[in-house]
């Protein structure tokens, strides 16, 4: 990988004086680092909503990357499902969140967090996930990992230029780095298991960076900051099309229709019956009833994701011309590449107490 040259107007608008309202009106990714950008300051939201805040941004943003990815491989009128659902979860979803959480700050800040991002995976997550797969002999992921420490590495030094610029220390706003778009494909990871969930991790990165930078994007074009919107947009392609797209596919992220809409099924189905409605929950007991309000909204639109998600799998045929039975349980389906973590399986608690595990 040669690449290391390389809307709408929010529905929900009453998310408190002073909050970011974004809108991300142009089309469309660090795990760790990416995805644990601090709390906005000046929120006065408590630390738990904050926290299910960023769970929630990270879980869009993937929702997002993944639909993506089943629409790339998905023929019509499948492919149209994906992508209009794609499209809510982030242009309305992570949009909405993205402004209670206030990701955007001034330029200077969405770039300074920008660098730090950038800095994290290439001078620790990419090499670390680098020297791990060549232990367990994974190669081809070994490779990739280094190619992409090298992609961000490249990032952070454009991002650098770029606030070097905006705080008026000399030089000039940087062009985005060229795209190489990858396709995603169907595949089956062959990948060692501890290699295939830093490969998990990297693509919630991937994926969280992709919508930030949109979102930081859109952010300095309402001010008129043209060529900072074009570095934001244009690295957010690199993130998804580039970076997400080749670890998707040596994760064996998309499967088949029916295996595509059961792991969706399972996701969107547990957002709306468990995540998003305890998220609420917890931010009403601490009187947060905008942001609890749209936790329950968000929950409502994950369970019409999930019941049109499980109306095509109705309209889908079995191999004998036999339709799918529904009464199959989508959460009895275990297959997948990994033994424990399969796509449908449970997130489990991480170590902050939430409930946001990586699964495909
Ligand atoms: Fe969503
Ligand atoms: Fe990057
Ligand atoms: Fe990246
Ligand atoms: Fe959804």
């Amino acid at each position: 990988m040669r690449r290391a040259r390389t809307g709408r107007r929010l529905r929900f608008t009453a998310l408190g004086a002073g909050a970011v309202m974004v809108a991300l009106l142009a089309p469309g990714g660090s795990a760790a680092a990416q995805g644990t950008v601090a709390p906005a300051p000046g929120s006065n939201l408590s630390q738990q909503t904050m926290g299910n805040l960023l769970a929630a941004l990270n879980g869009e943003s993937y929702a997002y990357a993944k639909y993506d990815a089943y629409r790339q491989v998905a023929t019509s009128p499948l492919a149209a499902l994906w992508g209009r659902t794609a499209d809510m979860e982030l242009r309305q979803h992570f949009a909405h969140f993205a402004g209670a959480y206030r990701l955007a700050g001034t330029d200077k800040a969405n770039l300074t967090a920008a660098v730090a991002g950038e800095a994290y995976e290439t001078t620790d997550m990419y090499p670390t996930f680098a020297r791990e797969a060549a232990a367990a002999g994974d190669q081809a992921a070994s490779r990739l990992f280094g190619e992409l420490a090298a992609d961000e590495a490249h990032h952070r030094a454009l991002f650098a230029q770029a606030l070097t610029a905006t705080n008026g220390g000399g030089g000039t706003v940087p062009a985005p780095p060229s795209v190489e778009p990858v396709k995603v494909v169907v595949n089956v990871a062959t990948v060692k298991p501890h290699t295939l969930q830093n490969l998990l991790t990297a693509m919630h990165g991937e994926a969280f960076a992709h919508a930030k930078y949109l979102t930081y994007a859109q952010a300095a074009r309402t001010h008129g900051a043209l060529k900072l919107s074009q570095l934001f947009a244009g690295t957010a392609k690199v993130e998804l099309r580039e970076h997400f797209a080749t670890e998707a596919n040596l994760a064996g992220l998309a499967g088949g229709a029916r295996a595509n809409l059961l792991v969706a099924i399972g996701g969107e189905t547990d957002e709306a019956k468990v995540v998003y409605p305890d998220a609420a929950q917890q931010a009403y007991l601490a009187n947060e009833t905008v942001v609890g309000n749209l936790f329950r909204q968000t929950a409502h639109d994950e369970a019409r994701h999930a019941a049109s998600f499980a109306s095509a799998l109705r309209h889908l045929t079995l191999p004998d011309g036999t339709a799918v039975q529904l009464s199959q349980s989508p959460y009895r389906h275990r297959s997948g590449p990994m033994d424990g973590t399969g796509p449908l399986a449970r997130p489990a608690l991480d170590g902050t107490g939430n409930r946001w595990g990586w699964g495909l």
